[in-house]
C-alpha cells in the first residue's frame, strides 16, 4: 500500500453568506468521500479548511447589515460550518482566515520572502478613489454615462447599453456603486508578484503532470501560453479589513495583503491549529515542510472558478519560497452544479436552503444525489424529479436490502446465524468475490478522483445481493433444509455487513444505522476498507427489527419542493422590481405631439459588439426605417422579422453604434429585460396609436 501522507484540503469559502449544493458536489463531498476511503485504509492522513475571511465583498457585506467585519463572519463562520456538520463533511480542523495567530505571521513570512528574493515591486498608478467609503474602486465597482452611446448606469469596465469595452477613467459622471458618492482619480501605489519570473519553471512543472484533468491542465497551461503568458498581479488592495502590508514604508499605509494571497495560506494555517489543539506543535511540518516532497500526498479539492490560483498562484508563491514547501501534487476541481437550469442564486431566491433540506430529508440522501450528479468533467444540474428518482432507488436498492436480510433473518432465526458445513456453496462464494470485485472497483475509482463511477460500482453490492436472494429463495429452502436456509442468510448478513464498510464514504449515517443494526461496535471508520467483506459478521447477535433507512418520495413530494423554489424566486423578483413613482402630470397636447405608428418589423440584425443592441428595418406604411432598438437580451434577432411593433415616429435622427435611427420601438420592462408592445388585432401599418 501507498504509504505515504496525504494533506488534503477543500477550497475555504467566503464567511459572506452560506453555502450551497454547488459549493458541496464540487468541493466539499468528494474531498469527503477521498478521506473517509483513505481513513479506511489506515492513511496518515488529514483534512483541512477554513473560511475565507478578507477582501471587499466583506466588508460590503457587514456594512450592508451595519455590523463590523469581524462580526459579520464570525456569523458566517458557524452557519457555514453548521452546513458542513450536519451534511457529514469531517473536516480536520476548520479555521478562519481572520483568527491572526498563525495566519498573519505565516502570510508575511511567505511576503517578506518572496520580497527578499526580488519578486515583489512597488509601483505607482493613479484609481478611481471614493472619499466616502473610503476605498479604492475596482472597476465594477464604478457606474456612470457612457463617452459612446451617452446612456447612463454603464459599469467601469463595460457599458451594458452599447456593449462597449470601457476604461473606468473614461466614464461621464463617475459614482460610487457602493454609495452612490462621486469618486475621485488618485494616485497610489501597489505591490505586484512578478508572477513572470515564474514563466519557465511553471512551464516545467505542469509539463510534469500529465495525469491531471484534462480541463484543469488545459486552463493552466493557457496561462503561460497565451498572449505573453504569466502578467505581475497587484497582491495589495487600499482597505482596513485585513492582513497590514508588512512592508515599512510610508506608501504601504492603509495597504493590506490581497485576498487571494493569504487564502491559500489558510491551508497551512489550519494545519498549525490542528497539531495545536492535538498538542504536536511541530508536526504540521511533515505535511507541509517534507524532508522528501514525494513523502506527501497533497491535493485540493476546489470548483473549476478556482483553477487559476491553485495551479498556478499559490505553487509559484511556495517554490518561490525556496525552502522546502509542499508543492499541490493533483487539483481535481469540478465544473459547476445548477439548479433546475439556472446557477445557484441566493438573491434572485433560485435556491435551496441547505438547513432547510436536511430538515425534510436525510444527509445522506443529499450525500448520494450529489456524488451521482457530480460535476467531474462538465457541468451538470440539481433536478427535484431527479433527485426524487434517485432517493428512491437508494429506498428500493440499498435500503430495501438491508430491511428484506435483516427482518427476514431476525424473524427467522432470531439471531445471525453461523455457516454450516465444511465446504461453502458455489454460489456463496461467488457472491461474496463478486462483492469484493466491486468493493475493490469502488476503491480505485475514488483513488483516481472518479466519484460517480465508485458511487456506482458500491451499489452494484445490493443489486447483486437481490439477485442472490430471488435465486438461492431462503423461504422455499427454509421449509426443506434449515441449514441452507441459516447459510444464505449468513452470507447475505455478511454482505450487509461489507456492505456498510463500502459505502460508508458516502452514506456515513446510514452506513452506522447498519453497523449498529448488527452488533458492530469497532469504530467504522477504523475498518479496513479493503477488507470490507473478508471479517464474518457477529454470529450469535439477536437481530431487532430494523428501522426503515429511507422513506420513499412520492410525485407529490416533489411538486411541492419544484413550487417551493418558484415561488421563492418569486417573491424575490417582486422585492427586486422597485416600482418607479409616478411622474407629474401632463395635458393632453403634450402628449399629441408624440407621433406614434403601428409597423412591422421586415429585418433585424445583431450588433456585433453588443448583446443588446438589434438594428431592424421597419415598416411604418409611409415609408421604411431604419431603427436601433436595446431588445438584444430578450429577443434573438432571427426571430424578430414578421413583429408587429409600436414606433415612435418622430423621434429626432440619432446615431448609435455608428448607425443612424430613426425611432424608438416601444417597450415595457420586466426586471432588466424590454418586451415589446404589440397592437391588438391586425390594424395597418402607419395605423396611429392614440
Ligand atoms: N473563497 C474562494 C472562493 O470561494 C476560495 C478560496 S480557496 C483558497 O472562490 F485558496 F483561498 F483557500
Ligand atoms: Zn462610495
Amino acid at each position: 500500500m501507498d504509504n505515504r501522507k496525504i494533506l488534503v484540503t477543500s477550497a475555504l469559502p467566503y464567511a459572506n453568506g452560506p453555502i450551497h449544493f454547488g459549493h458541496i458536489a464540487g468541493a466539499y463531498l468528494p474531498a469527503d468521500i477521498f478521506v473517509r476511503y483513505h481513513r479506511m485504509r489506515g492513511a496518515d492522513i488529514i483534512y483541512v479548511g477554513g473560511t475565507d475571511d478578507h477582501g471587499i465583498p466583506i466588508t460590503i457585506g457587514a456594512e450592508a447589515r451595519g455590523i463590523t467585519p469581524q462580526e459579520h463572519v464570525a456569523e458566517n463562520h458557524a452557519l457555514i460550518k453548521s452546513i458542513f456538520d450536519r451534511m457529514n463533511i469531517s473536516f480536520d480542523n476548520f479555521s478562519q482566515t481572520s483568527r491572526q495567530d498563525p495566519h498573519y505571521p505565516m502570510t508575511c513570512e511567505f511576503y517578506k520572502r518572496l520580497d527578499e528574493l526580488g519578486h515583489i515591486e512597488k509601483r505607482a498608478e493613479a484609481q478611481y478613489y471614493c472619499e466616502k467609503c473610503d476605498l479604492f474602486l475596482a472597476d465594477r465597482y464604478i457606474s456612470g454615462v457612457c463617452p459612446h452611446c451617452g446612456k447612463p448606469g454603464a459599469r467601469g469596465d463595460e457599458c451594458g447599453a452599447c456593449g462597449r469595452t470601457l476604461d473606468a477613467a473614461e466614464l461621464k459622471e463617475p459614482v460610487c456603486k457602493i454609495c452612490g458618492a462621486t469618486p475621485v482619480m488618485r494616485d497610489t501605489f501597489n505591490w505586484v508578484l512578478r508572477l513572470d519570473h515564474f514563466q519557465e519553471w511553471l512551464t516545467g512543472w505542469l509539463e510534469s503532470k500529465p495525469e491531471w484533468r484534462a480541463h484543469v491542465l488545459r486552463e493552466a497551461e493557457s496561462y503561460v501560453k497565451d498572449g505573453d503568458g504569466l502578467k505581475p498581479r497587484p497582491i495589495t488592495r487600499h482597505l482596513k479589513w485585513g492582513i497590514p502590508l508588512p512592508v515599512d514604508d510610508p506608501d504601504a499605509q492603509g495597504k493590506v495583503i490581497y485576498v487571494w494571497f493569504d487564502a491559500p495560506i489558510g491551508y497551512i494555517s489550519s494545519t498549525i491549529e490542528l497539531f495545536r489543539n492535538r498538542g504536536q506543535e511541530e508536526r504540521w511540518k511533515e505535511f507541509w515542510k517534507p524532508e522528501n516532497p514525494d513523502f506527501v500526498r497533497l491535493v485540493h479539492f476546489i470548483g473549476k472558478d478556482n483553477i487559476f490560483f491553485h495551479a498556478v498562484m499559490f505553487p509559484i508563491m511556495c517554490h518561490g519560497q525556496e525552502n522546502g514547501w509542499k508543492l499541490v501534487d493533483t487539483v481535481p476541481a469540478n465544473a459547476f452544479l445548477n439548479l433546475e437550469g439556472k446557477q445557484f442564486s441566493k438573491s434572485e431566491g433560485w435556491y435551496i436552503d441547505p438547513l432547510d433540506f436536511l430538515d425534510r430529508h436525510p444527509a445522506d440522501s443529499a450525500r448520494f444525489y450529489l456524488c451521482s450528479v457530480m460535476p467531474e468533467t462538465r457541468d451538470t444540474e440539481f433536478q427535484w424529479d431527479d433527485f426524487g428518482a434517485r432517493h428512491n432507488e437508494l429506498a428500493n436498492v440499498y435500503g430495501n436490502i438491508v430491511h428484506r436480510v435483516i427482518s427476514f433473518t431476525g424473524k427467522n432465526f432470531g439471531a445471525i446465524p453461523k455457516y454450516e458445513g465444511e465446504a461453502a456453496d458455489r454460489a456463496d462464494i461467488e457472491l461474496i468475490e463478486a462483492a469484493e470485485a466491486s468493493a475493490a472497483a469502488c476503491a480505485t475509482a475514488i483513488d483516481s478522483f472518479q466519484f460517480r463511477r465508485a458511487l456506482e460500482a458500491m451499489m452494484d453490492i445490493p443489486r447483486m445481493a437481490h439477485k442472490y436472494i430471488d435465486t438461492q429463495a431462503p423461504w422455499t429452502a427454509l421449509k426443506e433444509n434449515n441449514t441452507r436456509a441459516a447459510n444464505i442468510m449468513h452470507t447475505c448478513i455478511r454482505l450487509v455487513r461489507g456492505l456498510a464498510v463500502t459505502s460508508f464514504p458516502f452514506l456515513p449515517d446510514t452506513a452506522l444505522k447498519i453497523w449498529d443494526m448488527l452488533g458492530e461496535t469497532e469504530p467504522l471508520d477504523k475498518v479496513p476498507f479493503h477488507d470490507a467483506f473478508a471479517t464474518l459478521p457477529k454470529t450469535g447477535f439477536t437481530l431487532a427489527q430494523p428501522q426503515i433507512l429511507f422513506q420513499r418520495l412520492t410525485d407529490k413530494d416533489m411538486a411541492a419542493e419544484k413550487e417551493k423554489l418558484q415561488g421563492f424566486a418569486q417573491t424575490k423578483e417582486k422585492e427586486a422590481q422597485k416600482l418607479e413613482p409616478l411622474k407629474p402630470e401632463r395635458g393632453i397636447k403634450d402628449f399629441m405631439k408624440w407621433d406614434l405608428r403601428v409597423g412591422t418589423i421586415l429585418t433585424a440584425e445583431a450588433m456585433p459588439k453588443s448583446d443588446k443592441m438589434v438594428k431592424l428595418t421597419v415598416d411604418i406604411g409611409v415609408e421604411q426605417r431604419t431603427v436601433m432598438a436595446g431588445i438584444g437580451k430578450s429577443y434573438k434577432a432571427a426571430d424578430l422579422p414578421g413583429r408587429r411593433v409600436i414606433l415612435v415616429a418622430n423621434l429626432e435622427p440619432k446615431t448609435l453604434m455608428g448607425v443612424e435611427s430613426r425611432g424608438m420601438v416601444l417597450c415595457a420592462t420586466h426586471g432588466d429585460k424590454p418586451l415589446m408592445l404589440q397592437p391588438e388585432g391586425d390594424p395597418p401599418n402607419g395605423a396611429r396609436v392614440s
